[in-house]
């Protein structure tokens, strides 16, 4: 008896969209609106600017779908093609129902079925295994993946430790089964509960729902322990980085770019560090977007989309509220298609 063996099914990205508000929020707009300048700003976190969806109606499940739309748009999908339409994201149109399913009907991917993944600024990075698993399983073909949230909704404008930080916006890529030897390579993921002290919205949830002094105390907003979020980031997206790095036997040096969470220039420089990558392999928008939380990584895949060569090696990696981190590592699929 002949035993023919089945190479798994390995799946890419295809395809990369964006949408980000057109109002922008500078250094010089909030120093009107708290105690702070666009030295300490910029020096302590690397943020000078970033994006807010002024429009009500702009909310989460719209960027998403401007995203999205941009995507199959670019690269002429049909959005009826697609089997599966996930978002990442802790701003939810709705605290009940998910935003994916609007964001599937908007742009007509009739055939799909949708659902959200709530995992803080780790959500698009955890959506990559999740995708990827969906694709490699020969489940689904299509898989499309937004990261997207609307911080300014969930941001307190009088508190200066966060309000600098955060932005909106919304990224999307195309999952598919690669042509090709190249794709997502495999992840390390870890979470620790302890993370929920340190940043978190104390109400709204089942634990604190909303009660008569919730508004008052701005406990529907979101609240961090800036010091100790910064330490268990670096620790842990550089231990996650290495990790995946060791599992492939890659150096460092192996490393075309590192998409990683952009929530401080400082993680980010520390993380590098810690890995000895070098500076200009870092790939930034935190500038100019801030953290986008969950819109974070498929922005950066957006913005830097013509600087990748097929065959590129990529590590992703992300840390966020739960705790919740992981890294990823994947090789480029395509050159732009111009
Ligand atoms: N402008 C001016 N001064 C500020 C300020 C602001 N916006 N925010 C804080 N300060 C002051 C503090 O009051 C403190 O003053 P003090 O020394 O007189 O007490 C001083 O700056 C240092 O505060 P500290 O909290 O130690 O600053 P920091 O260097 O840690 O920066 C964060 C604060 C929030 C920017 C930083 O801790 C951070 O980025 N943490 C990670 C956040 C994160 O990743 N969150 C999302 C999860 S993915």
């Amino acid at each position: 008896m002949t035993r023919t063996s089945i190479a798994p099914i390995k799946a890419a990205i295809t395809a990369v969209g964006s949408y980000v508000p057109e109002e922008v929020l500078t250094n010089q707009d909030l120093e009107q609106m708290v105690d702070t300048n666009d030295e300490w700003i910029q020096t302590r976190t690397g943020i000078r600017e970033r994006r807010i969806a002024k429009s009500p109606s702009h909310a989460t499940g719209y960027m998403a779908t401007m995203a999205a739309l941009n995507l199959c748009e670019k690269n002429n999908i049909d959005p009826k093609s697609i089997d599966l339409v996930l978002v990442a994201t802790i701003t939810p149109d709705y605290q009940v129902s998910s935003t994916a399913p609007y964001v599937a009907s908007q742009i007509g991917a009739t055939s799909a079925f949708a659902y959200d993944l709530s995992a803080a600024c780790s959500g698009f990075l955890y959506g990559i295994s999740t995708a990827a698993a969906y694709i490699s399983s020969g489940q689904y073909q299509r898989v499309l993946l937004i990261g997207a949230d609307k911080m300014s909704s969930i941001v307190d404008y009088s508190d200066r430790t966060t309000c600098i930080i955060f932005g909106d916006g919304a990224g999307a890529v195309l999952f598919e089964a690669s042509k090709n030897a190249y794709g997502f390579e495999s992840a390390v993921h870890g979470s620790n509960g302890i993370g929920r002290d340190y940043l978190n919205i104390h109400d709204g949830g089942s634990l604190h729902p909303v009660n008569e002094n919730t508004f008052k105390e701005k406990n529907h907003l979101v609240r961090q322990e800036g010091r100790t979020v910064f330490k268990y980031a670096v620790k842990h997206m550089s231990e996650a980085s290495n990790k995946v790095l060791e599992k492939h036997a890659l150096t460092h040096e192996d490393i075309n770019y590192m998409i990683a969470h952009q929530a401080n220039k400082r993680i980010l420089d520390a993380t590098a560090q810690q890995l000895g990558i070098a500076n200009e392999k870092v790939l930034t928008n935190i500038e100019r977007y801030g953290n986008t939380t969950a819109a974070t990584l498929p922005l950066l895949l957006s913005d830097y989309e013509t600087e990748f060569k097929k065959g590129d090696k990529l590590l992703f990696t992300a840390f966020g509220g739960g705790f919740t981190w992981g890294a990823a590592y994947l090789t480029w699929n395509y050159d732009i298609k111009n």
